[in-house]
């Protein structure tokens, strides 16, 4: 039922993230202090070619909660600063006798050629703007936390499509379970490559606003620019929530992020205060965070663990 490498959501089947629910759901009922022991003697090697906090650090401790040992590769000090190619990295990985490797990297499509060359597991902690599986995996796990029926749910996804692989992945994961799409953000960041058929769209975040039962705001990619578009007080202005958007609605809907935010820009300092004391139920952003550690846990466990080989 699981892939040998988790690059794309659309490598997993609406049972197989199921099941992934369920063994995070028991991980975070268990004590938090329990060391289990299904990655008990794995090598487990971590490599990041772009920065993280939340994927990287929950990857790190998922491994360790379940016995294993993490091997910190640092791309700045690996051997491809004496020319070694990203293929033989991997290879020589390999050859070392590591178990797994968990890789984030800027250049979309990479994951899928290197997956090929190698018999160990590869599973992807997001690849350019092509997919991040795990964060999407936490985010539905945190909506059916909240006993959120996903079946007809409104998800408004706002803000640099373009460049976001985590709403990527949200184009296989919402519909998997019911749910239905809104896009939207600036034309430059709708572009016609996005048109999926059942999907609604619009340049207009005050329209589709008052529809969603979840508000999905996409962090802006600044590094990802070439230039500085739109300016932030520009997009703050046309497709940032505060408070007097949030006045406006008669529903407040659930509030998710992947994180970092860019106060100010997908939301203003005043709309997350707002929220957080009036609203305290609806801003899952921490939860999602939390819940990053359990969904990878899970993840490790069914992809490495209980991999037949
Ligand atoms: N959501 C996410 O990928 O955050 P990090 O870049 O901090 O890992």
């Amino acid at each position: 039922m699981f892939p040998d490498n988790l690059l794309s959501i659309e490598d997993l089947s609406v049972p197989a993230m199921e099941e992934i629910f369920q063994r995070a759901a028991f991980y975070k009922a268990g004590d938090r202090g329990k060391i289990y022991s299904a990655l008990k003697g794995k090598n487990i090697v971590i490599a990041f070619w772009e920065p993280s906090t939340r994927t990287r650090v929950s990857f790190e401790l998922a491994v360790r909660r379940l016995g294993g040992s993490v091997l910190d590769l640092r791309p700045d000090h690996n051997s491809e600063k004496k020319g070694e190619s990203l293929e033989d990295t991997l290879k020589t990985l390999e050859a070392l006798g590591a178990d797994a490797l968990i890789f984030r990297h800027g250049q979309p499509g990479l994951f899928g050629k290197l997956g090929q060359l190698i018999d160990i597991p590869l599973i992807s902690g997001g690849e350019g703007c092509y997919q991040h599986p795990t964060q999407a995996l936490l985010d539905v796990f945190t909506l059916m936390e909240e006993e959120v029926a996903l079946s007809g749910l409104e998800v408004v996804i706002v803000g640099d499509i373009l460049h976001s692989r985590v709403a990527r992945s949200h184009f296989y994961a919402l519909p998997a379970f019911g749910a239905r799409i809104t896009l939207a953000g600036p034309p430059a960041f709708l572009s016609a490559e996005l048109a999926y058929p059942n999907f609604d769209y619009t340049y207009c975040f005050d329209e589709a606003l008052p529809r969603s039962d979840v508000l999905y705001l996409l962090r802006m990619q600044r590094e990802r620019h070439r230039h500085l578009f739109p300016a932030a007080s520009a997009y703050a202005a046309l497709y940032g929530l505060n408070i007097k958007r949030l006045a406006s609605l008669k529903r407040i809907p659930f509030v998710m992020h992947p994180g970092p935010v860019n106060l100010g820009m997908e939301m203003d300092l005043g709309a997350l205060h707002l929220l957080e004391k009036t609203y305290p139920d609806k801003v899952l952003i921490h939860k999602q965070i939390q819940n990053g550690v359990y969904v990878r846990m899970a993840v490790l466990d069914l992809l490495i663990s209980e991999r037949v080989v």
